[in-house]
């Protein structure tokens, strides 16, 4: 066994993942086998064909993360799994091939929360830990801003009160007919945009939490496109220009909220460090905007690297670590959970 080789095993939502991790941070190998093909036709993903597809890749996945890392099972010291948030048939594979894996190697397992591990991803490529950090997580199911003080105490500040940013992108790129997952063709196509073609509405909800809530904007951009109480249809009548616009437009209004609501969680925390996750944080204004603000404010900004950023087994084996070098380890009735492991706390349901 080579202490502190770490294998993480992701199937939390669309894409199935394994990785080698040394000491909770060099990465030897990160495979991750996206569905998107699978569930492009059908405009977002299809819970029943996701648990199928994961069932049919995990072990080969498995078995390639250790061969590109140049080790066997019985180098490993734990394996880490994600147990949710995420959809519950998904993420029971990974468990399931986590906890085979466990009691057949003799292995520690831990588990592990699949968005706190987005809150502490940048740390995979930092010198030394970014702790204490507000960390702003934008995923396609989250968006949450956490106060991290170490890998082990991280403290829900907020989150969204609806829809997540990601879920906010691929909505609009459906009401723009620009297919699935939107995100990444919003990024491209905003770029010919005018950002300020459009003014949509900014959700702050009530100061002074640090809640989000998007389904305003996604709600604007449908009537904006179809007309005021239209329903989805054809957005042919758009020129590719109009189009351009509202995407940019659309991604000015998100991306100021999100910047927004962080100063004011660095604001109410007093730390100078702000790291971001998650797979919206691949989006280019958003970090360009992230950059500027910071600097601004004296901040020291730490940007998860493009490939850690949308769902990897990487950030699970890294957060693994740090959670087995301090006996957090579980034992075979390890359960996978759709919902938040840890339940919001009141400030955060009143939002
Ligand atoms: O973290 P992730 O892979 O899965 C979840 O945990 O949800 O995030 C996926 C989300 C999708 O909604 C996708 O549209 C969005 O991340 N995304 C982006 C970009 N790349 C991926 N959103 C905006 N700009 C991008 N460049
Ligand atoms: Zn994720």
């Amino acid at each position: 066994m080579r202490p502190g080789t770490i294998l993480g095993i992701e199937t939390s939502c669309d894409e199935t993942s394994a990785a080698v991790v040394v000491d909770g941070r060099e990465v030897r190998s990160n495979l991750v086998s996206s569905q998107v093909d699978l569930h492009a036709r059908y405009g977002g993903i299809v819970p029943e064909i996701a648990a199928r597809a994961h069932v049919e890749r995990v072990v080969p996945i498995i078995e390639e993360a250790l061969a590109q890392a140049g080790i066997g099972y019985r180098d490993l010291e734990a394996v880490a799994v994600a147990v949710g948030p995420g959809l519950i048939g998904s993420l029971l594979i990974g468990v399931t091939a986590a906890k085979t894996l466990a009691l057949t190697c003799g292995l520690p397992l831990v588990g592990v929360d699949h968005v706190e591990a987005h809150a502490t991803s940048a740390a995979l490529t930092t010198p030394t830990p970014p702790w204490p950090a507000v960390a702003l997580v934008v995923s396609g199911g989250h968006t949450s801003l956490y106060l991290v003080r170490d890998f082990l105490d991280i403290e829900l500040l907020g989150q969204t009160v609806d829809d997540a940013a990601g879920e906010a992108f691929d909505k609009v790129a459906a009401i723009l007919e620009l297919g699935y997952p939107g995100g990444p063709v919003i990024d491209r196509i905003a770029r010919e945009g005018n950002p300020k073609a459009v003014r949509f509405p900014r959700t702050w909800l009530r100061r002074p939490h640090l809640n989000f809530s998007f389904s305003g904007l996604k709600t604007a951009v449908l009537y904006h496109v179809y007309g005021v109480g239209a329903k989805y249809g054809s957005a042919a009548h758009l020129t590719p220009q109009q189009v351009a616009d509202v995407a940019a437009s659309f991604q000015e209004t998100l991306v100021q909220t999100l910047v927004a609501k962080t100063l004011a969680a660095v604001e109410r925390s007093g730390v100078s460090n702000v790291v971001v996750g998650g797979g919206v944080a691949a989006n280019s204004a958003l970090r360009t905007a992230l950059q500027a603000s910071c600097r601004r404010s004296g901040l020291n900004l730490y940007l998860t690297p493009l490939p850690y950023c949308t769902d990897n087994a990487a950030m699970i084996a890294a957060l693994g670590y740090h959670l087995l070098r301090c006996g957090r380890t579980a034992d075979l009735t390890l359960e996978p959970r759709a919902g938040l492991l840890r339940p919001p706390r009141a400030a955060v349901r009143r939002g």
